[in-house]
């Protein structure tokens, strides 16, 4: 078992970044966390508030940038009495699909090249390294098939965003392997919860509905996403990273598979609309059908469980949060629907 001290965040005030450290704030009261954070569009600051001042360090700025990480890592400043860093845990990421559509130059650089760089300051420092990967990596499912997604599914991305993924996960691996740096990577289905940006499907629908704007659904809405508890993946994270076998690969989901129009129908329930109340908008190009976990190996393996599994109550949780977080919502929202307007999405 592995006892980390000081972890290094990448992209921790993200939506499941933020959502990791205050689960380590919680869970795990003598680890100090330093969060690197570029505060993209995506990344907020206030996401870390009520995080006590002596457990976090928050460092804004950009992964890309090697001067600094090697800076963070060998914490030159001599008042510095906080344990060195030993491990790195790697969120940080432009993370939406139809963002990569648009303009795929800051996927490659962030995804892949950002990847690039911690994984070369992990190898100078022999850091223990987690990686956090989508299960997009896997393309996608037939929806009629009863297969799902293991760790010994071939890789073929569909999307821009998903194969840079799929790049930094070879990244990864070869860093592993050629270099012996003691790095794990998961592979985890769709999260919900707080903090999610509103350009994300079940975020975009609650705010639209608050907003007094008609929910926008892909398509027919037939596709299938697998969804887990945002709670769920930060344990299965700090399962993987305490007690993973190194060079190891572990998928993360809760068998929560639902067609998007589902999703939807269960949130204008939830919110007291017409089940009609919605429009029907653009696909996506290229568009994943279904995603489906097994999580087997980690549930064998290391014991993980989710907990938070009735979908149902995790809609009514997220809905409640944004009901009661307009403040931290709304300054987005408008340029997110006028970029999807353009996009006819
Ligand atoms: P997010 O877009 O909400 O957050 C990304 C964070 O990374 C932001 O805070 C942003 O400011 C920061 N960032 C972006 N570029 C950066 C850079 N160059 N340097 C430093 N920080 C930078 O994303 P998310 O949904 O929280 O996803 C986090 C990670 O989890 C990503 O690696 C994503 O691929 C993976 N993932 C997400 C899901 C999901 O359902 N959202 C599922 C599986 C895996
Ligand atoms: O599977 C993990 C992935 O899940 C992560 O790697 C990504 O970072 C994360 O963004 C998410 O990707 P998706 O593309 O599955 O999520 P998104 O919320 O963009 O869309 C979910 C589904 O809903 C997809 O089929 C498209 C559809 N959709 C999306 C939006 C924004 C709609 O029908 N209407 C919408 O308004």
């Amino acid at each position: 078992v592995f006892h980390p001290q000081h972890i290094l965040v990448t992209g921790g005030a993200g939506f499941i970044g933020a959502n990791f450290v205050h689960w380590v704030a919680r869970n795990e009261p003598s680890v100090h966390v330093t969060v690197i954070d570029a505060l993209t569009y995506a990344g907020k600051r206030e996401n870390l508030d009520g995080i006590d001042a002596d457990r976090l360090t928050f460092v804004h700025g950009d992964i890309c940038d090697a001067a600094l990480v090697e800076s963070l890592i060998t914490g030159s400043s001599p008042e510095n009495t906080l344990p060195p860093i030993d491990a790195i845990i790697h969120f940080a990421a432009e993370s939406h699909n139809d963002n990569s559509i648009l303009d795929a130059a800051p996927f490659l650089r962030t995804n892949i090249d950002g990847t690039y760089v911690l994984l070369e300051v992990a190898r100078r420092h022999n850091l223990r390294f987690h990686h956090i990967s989508t299960d997009e990596v896997y393309g996608d499912l037939a929806l009629d098939e009863p297969r799902k997604f293991t760790e010994l599914s071939p890789y073929k991305p569909s999307s821009p965003y998903s194969a840079s993924k799929a790049a930094s996960d070879h990244l990864v691996r070869a860093w592993h392997r050629t270099y012996g740096v003691r790095a794990t990577i998961s592979n985890c289905s769709n999260n919900y919860g707080p903090y999610q940006h509103v350009e994300k499907f079940i975020p975009r629908q609650i705010t639209n509905i608050l907003a007094g704007i008609r929910p926008k659904l892909y398509g027919q809405g037939l596709a299938v996403r697998d969804w887990i508890s945002v709670e769920d993946h930060c344990s299965a994270i700090w399962t993987i990273l305490t007690r993973g076998r190194i060079g190891e690969t572990y998928l993360v989901g809760s068998n929560g598979e639902h067609s998007n129009i589902d999703v939807l129908r269960m949130i204008l329930e939830r919110m007291g609309q017409p089940a009609d109340a919605f429009d029907h908008v653009n696909d996506r190009p290229g568009g994943d059908k279904r995603y489906a976990i097994d999580a087997t190996k980690l549930m064998t393996e290391l014991g993980w469980q989710p907990r938070y599994t009735d979908f149902a109550q995790g809609l009514d949780d997220t809905i409640a949060w944004y009901a009661a977080h307009r403040d931290w919502w709304e300054p987005d929202k408008n340029a997110t629907e006028e970029k999807y307007r353009l996009q006819g999405h």
